[in-house]
């Protein structure tokens, strides 16, 4: 047995929970590529929604979240991934090659493991409880370890220019016949290996005090705290980066699992909102508004505890990793 390298057993686990990232929609819009000494991943474009998410970040942001999980089951199964994002720039879809070197597993590394099948993005109207503030701290502390920012929008100004840049990019989206169709597409009905179960989805567009979700059209998650006019005990951090290149966004990506993997392993229930940097006015309007023009904004996220009461939310499904890995190489 070759002990330099991890055994066809060990890639596809570490694989499998990779493929367990959040992507827009559900989509999992990746491919890997699996070698006997590295792993390669791959953007799938034909999983890129043209009328969600134009400017491809969302992509983006769902390939580097995958990308982390790997690197974070990697690590519980022994193995450091030596990461070369972007390796090739004449083939830009190829976004990762991940080599492998030995390390034994920290406890923290087995925490954020045990982490990833119990992540759910839960879009119910959490507790009243507001987040510790050494909590906080350490989910700030995950982005920055990834080269991002976690701006914690706090102010009422804040607030306020978050909420009005939701609902202007909300009101941009449901006025396009083909972003309408595109997300009753992957909503709900579509039983599928992809897309958002209406057991996933609050029914209507869910409200909590002035921040507005996206509306998956035909949900029906029963959500018995649901009261639009409280704000509940969320806090919303802004995900930034210092710039907007392809790489940023799929640093991000990778920012954004590691402090949705710290808020689950902390007990949180978490979900990300993306709608505002759909939009390009609205995303330039994070930037100059919240961030002061100083850095680019990738992603929004609402972290809190669920309610008391809440039921645990079902697995999305995911597609079938026969479908996903093209081929093992034996180089
Ligand atoms: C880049 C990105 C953008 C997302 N945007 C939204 C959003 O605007 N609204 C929402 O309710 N969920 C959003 N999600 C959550 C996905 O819908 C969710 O990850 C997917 O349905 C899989 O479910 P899971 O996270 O429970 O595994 C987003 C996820 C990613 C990675």
């Amino acid at each position: 047995m070759d002990r330099s390298r991890p055994d066809e057993e060990t890639i596809t686990a570490a694989v499998a929970l990779a493929c367990r990232a959040p992507s827009v929609h559900n989509t999992q819009p990746w491919r890997w590529r699996v070698g006997d000494r590295s792993v390669h991943l791959y953007a799938d474009p034909s999983r890129q929604l043209p009328a969600t998410d134009p400017l491809g970040a969302d992509l983006l942001l769902s390939c580097g979240a995958a990308l982390h999980h790997l690197r974070v089951a990697l690590a519980a199964l022994g193995w450091r991934a030596v990461v070369h994002r972007l390796p090739n720039p004449a083939e830009p879809e190829h976004l990762a090659a991940v080599e492998f070197a030995r390390r034994e597993p920290t406890d923290a590394d087995v925490a954020m493991a045990t982490a990833i099948p119990h992540r759910r993005t839960d879009r119910r109207r959490f507790s009243s409880w507001e987040l510790p503030r050494p909590v906080l701290d350490r989910l700030a502390e995950r982005a920055v370890e990834e080269g991002a920012i976690a701006h914690e929008v706090t102010g009422t100004r804040d607030l306020f220019d978050i909420a009005s840049a939701i609902r202007a990019a909300a009101a941009v989206q449901d006025a396009d016949p083909v972003y309408r169709a595109e997300v009753r597409w992957w909503s709900g009905g579509h039983a599928a290996v992809d897309g958002v179960p209406a057991a996933n989805a609050p029914s209507g567009a869910p409200r909590h005090g002035d921040v507005r979700l996206r509306e998956f059209p035909g949900g029906v998650l029963l959500d018995e705290q649901a009261d639009e006019s409280a704000d509940d005990g969320a806090s919303l951090l802004l995900l930034a980066t210092s710039s907007d290149d392809r790489l940023s966004v799929l640093r991000a990506g990778e920012a954004m699992s590691a402090v949705l993997l710290e808020a689950t392993a902390a007990g949180l229930a978490t979900s990300p909102l993306s709608q505002p940097l759909e939009v390009a006015e609205t995303r330039d309007r994070l930037r100059v508004e919240v961030l002061d023009g100083i850095s680019c904004p990738q992603i929004l996220l609402r972290v809190g505890w669920a309610a008391f009461n809440a039921d645990p939310l079902p697995p999305t499904p995911r597609r079938p990793l026969t479908e996903l890995i093209d081929q093992w190489e034996t180089a």
